[in-house]
């Protein structure tokens, strides 16, 4: 692998190498209205001397339900995409932590015309990875405001899917926190109750209990959400799926945020009211380290929800 970019990609059923991986400047635009995506974590396990894919099923799975949401041909079946992108990590020397981005979007131009016929429409797929070191355990947290953008909805333009076209609302969201001086920004949905965050869903910790929007707030169905609730119940921590107030994030004893590339983010501040005392609460450091010891693998109750590569060893300096 190149400092700046893996050796290849996988594009439409073929391994390529990235420098050939081209499309033509009339193919942008309108195909890419549709498109739909997935983020995947990929985490290393320097004991094992192997790569894990973090829930690689449960991603390819709502890749598929992405697709069909958009009309859009499935060619591609979840096994025939788990190989596809264990070998890509193989061919690429994945040896750390790496994400992994399978794209679907519509090709040969015209996307947008192709999306109101009855037919699926023609899909090209790519899945590229990149490294992306985890931040798990580096107490990296985060001041929230609540934005004065509302998340998108439903019937709207569904939340719950991986369309690329969904993060407009979210860029405009975290371009506005940014500007006003915190770290991210939380949106609330059309019903102004808390919905998530730009790219994660959102939890909080009332006395005790662990509390996040259902599934019908105006969220994606968030995976890493999905196992943190299985986590937190395994830790005898009790989960409730409810609608959250607004208010209830100013006297929250801790907030934090979870997804793939937020993994369990703190959130320290939300308007400038410190969450509990200002810093990583104690269930959100119990989560996080749990959360650590499954994706890497290293934690054998939850071996079902990694998927080893079969990393190629290193090569040894001479
Ligand atoms: C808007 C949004 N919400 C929630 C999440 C978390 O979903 P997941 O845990 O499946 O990555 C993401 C992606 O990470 C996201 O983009």
């Amino acid at each position: 692998m190149s400092a700046s970019h893996p050796r290849y990609l996988w594009w439409n059923g073929k391994r390529v190498a990235w420098e050939g991986a081209t499309v033509h400047v009339t193919q942008l635009g309108w195909a890419t209205v549709p498109a739909i995506f997935e983020g995947i974590m990929s985490y290393w396990n320097d004991a094992q001397e192997e790569l894990f894919v973090f829930r690689l099923d449960a991603h390819l799975q709502r890749f598929l339900r992405s697709q069909k949401m958009m009309r859009m041909a499935r060619d591609y079946s979840v096994a025939q995409l788990t190989e596809v992108i264990a070998d890509l990590l193989r061919a690429n020397e994945c040896r750390q932590d790496t994400y992994v981005y399978p794209l679907a979007f519509l090709g040969g131009g015209g996307g947008f015309r192709r999306l109101s016929s009855t037919e699926p429409a023609a899909t090209e797929i790519t899945i590229t990875t990149r490294p992306s070191p985890s931040h798990l355990l580096q107490r990296e947290w985060k001041h929230a405001c609540i934005s004065s953008w509302t998340r998108i909805s439903d019937n709207v333009m569904p939340p719950r899917v991986k369309n690329l076209s969904n993060y407009r609302n979210s860029q405009l969201a975290s371009a506005e926190a940014s500007m006003n001086g915190y770290d991210t920004p939380i949106l609330l949905n059309a019903q102004g109750k808390v919905a998530e965050g730009p790219g994660a869903c959102i939890m909080m910790v009332r006395d005790g209990q662990l509390i996040t929007p259902g599934v019908t707030e105006s969220i994606l169905e968030s995976i890493t959400r999905a196992s943190l609730i299985e986590l937190a119940r395994d830790l005898d921590i009790e989960v409730v799926e409810r609608t959250i107030d607004r208010t209830e994030l100013y006297i929250a004893d801790e907030v934090f945020f979870c997804g793939t590339a937020a993994e369990v983010t703190p959130i320290v501040s939300v308007d400038r009211y410190p969450v509990g005392d200002g810093e990583q609460g104690p269930i959100t450091s119990r989560l996080e380290r749990a959360f650590h010891d499954a994706v890497r693998g290293k934690d054998r109750r939850y071996a079902r929800w990694v998927t080893p590569v079969g990393a190629p060893k290193a090569v040894p300096a001479d």
